[in-house]
């Protein structure tokens, strides 16, 4: 529909910029009106968050112009566009764990008064920033003590103040789950029809089309258009991002997964940890794979840490191929073929100054022992097969992997890992920043390799994804397994009322967000 206010805060016209070897934006066009929620789509690579930096001073553009408000701009740093009224929340968020929530939020602007930190104020200033978000938390406690969800809502609310007249989230919601992503958009929708105009990048489909009104695709760096999204029919919006006819990637199902035998490669048995998770059972054949679904905080990342050594267990046992194996450090599990591909590339991962091949054959490496080291032949064959397999966009292996786009990060972890040709991968949340087509490739090529025998536990927060992917689906809640379903009961609304169900609201906000 549209607003019935179109006027235009903000014109960006034929902006262009190149980094070596890549054409990132090729005279781009882009226009946000107030009152507006405004999505930019396109492929990992196509160009979203380099427009945003754009914007925002990060990056200098080399020809182009943009105009806020009927007045030419030329932000050379986030700062100056802030004090134009441009605000981000970037895709990773960067924030400081070991500051107070009240700080985190007010890093870089304190209020002084003669010279001095007012305490007290910047404590009421962040209270009252995070109220606007239906958020009430203590702001004086370490931000590293709250949820990656919290985190993000305290960067938006960093961003958000008095006089923002253009806010920025690229991907907000990744970490997100469905309670929180629907008191962010409210929170958006509330800033919205307060005047202010959003840039909101995601790669949820869904998402864009509940909150957005416009659409803006990128594709290679080039504006393929601007649209309405109440009269672009989903299929046409991805045909448009992928420049091509998207209909076989729908055929993606579990059908090719063909379990070779019964043998049971990894069992766990009323293993636990005390304040971690409780104790659980769990089994995976080879060849097969077995979903975990459960809201955010629920306990499948720490389930995952068992199985990979991160946590030692208290109780109960592992094995693994019928043998008993105590997991100490992640090292032991490594050894015994094990993969885990971490939910947080930032954290867990990514070595930004490292090139794209060196992230790549990291894992690889490690497993060899640092002393017998692969010929640089051999790394360059092995990440170039990769490369391919994987669609990593990159103007080389050789250039640091900072570099890249989000989703391109997050697919070199990804082959990371299935380079050293696990016998058990567990990934945990593996698409998160991923585009739908590579999305649907990625979970293609680990059911070709269940296929061909390996293991897969598959934890992520699209349920339907999960659903697509599993032979069966364990459900957590609470820190606790409380089911596993398979067969005709794999059903998104089955598993939904499991998580659902009882008793004490389990599935209402997470601590420390308001209902
Ligand atoms: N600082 C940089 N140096 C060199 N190349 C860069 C830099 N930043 C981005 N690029 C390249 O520019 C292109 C566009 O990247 P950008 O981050 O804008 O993609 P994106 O659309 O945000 O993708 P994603 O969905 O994965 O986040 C990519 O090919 C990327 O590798
Ligand atoms: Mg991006």
């Amino acid at each position: 529909m549209e607003k019935p206010d179109t006027d235009v805060i903000l014109q960006m016209s034929g902006i262009d910029i190149v980094f070596p070897g890549v054409h990132a934006l090729d005279s781009v066009d882009f226009t946000l009106r107030r009152n507006e929620i405004h999505s930019i789509m396109g492929e990992n690579g196509a160009g979203k968050s380099t427009l945003i930096k754009v914007l925002t001073g990060v990056y200098k553009k080399g020809k182009g112009t943009i105009t806020l408000d009927g007045e030419e701009i030329n932000p050379q740093s986030p700062l100056e566009a802030r004090s134009y009224g441009v605000n981000s929340v970037y895709q990773e968020i960067n924030l400081c764990d070991n500051l107070s929530v009240a700080e985190n939020i007010f890093i870089g602007r304190q209020k002084t008064r003669f010279g001095k930190i007012n305490w007290k104020q910047i404590k009421a200033g962040a209270e009252e920033a995070l109220r606007r978000l239906n958020i009430s938390i203590d702001v004086s406690k370490l931000l590293g003590s709250y949820s990656v969800a919290i985190k993000q809502m305290i960067a938006i609310a960093r961003a958000v103040d008095m006089n923002s007249r253009v806010l920025i989230l690229d991907e907000p919601t990744s970490s997100l789950d469905r309670p929180e992503v629907e008191q962010l958009f409210t929170t958006i929708r509330k800033l919205r029809d307060e005047g202010l105009s959003v840039i909101f990048i995601s790669h949820f489909l869904d998402q864009i089309y509940e909150l957005c009104d416009r659409v803006t695709v990128l594709r290679n760096g080039k504006l393929i258009g601007e649209y309405v999204l109440q009269d672009l029919p989903r299929l046409e919006l991805i045909s448009k991002m992928v420049g091509k006819d998207f209909s076989n990637l729908k055929n993606q199902n579990k059908s090719i997964s063909n379990k070779t035998a019964n043998e049971v490669f990894i069992e766990a048995k009323d293993l636990g940890k005390k304040h971690v998770v409780e104790p659980f059972n769990l089994l995976v054949r080879r060849g097969e794979t077995l979903g975990f679904a459960g809201l955010l905080g629920s306990g499948r990342t720490e389930v995952a840490g068992l199985l990979f050594g991160i946590e030692e267990a208290d109780s109960g046992d592992l094995e693994l191929n019928k043998q008993k194996k105590i997991f100490k450090k992640p090292r032991d599990a490594i050894n015994q073929l094990i993969a885990f591909c971490p939910e947080d590339r930032k954290k867990n991962g990514i070595i930004y100054e490292l090139s794209v091949r060196e992230n790549i054959i990291l894992a690889m490496q490690a497993k060899q022992g640092i002393f017998k080291s692969i010929p640089l032949k051999k790394q360059i064959e092995i990440a170039d097969d990769y490369i391919k397999k994987l669609g990593i966009v990159t103007p080389s292996q050789d250039i640091p992997v900072g570099n890249l786009s989000g989703g391109n990060q997050q697919k070199v972890i990804l082959a990371r890992w299935l380079v050293t040709r696990p016998e058990l991968l567990i990934l945990d949340e593996p698409t998160r920043g991923i585009d739908v087509a590579a999305k649907a490739e990625i979970m293609n090529l680990a059911m070709q390799l269940c296929a061909e025998g390996m293991s897969l536990i598959f934890i992520s927060s699209e349920i339907e994804e999960v659903i697509r992917c599993s032979d069966r689906v364990a459900i957590m809640r609470d820190r606790k397994k409380i089911a596993e379903i398979e067969g005709e009961d794999l059903q998104a609304e089955k598993i939904l009322n499991i998580i659902a169900a009882d008793t004490s609201g389990a599935a209402a906000s997470p601590p420390g967000v308001e209902a």
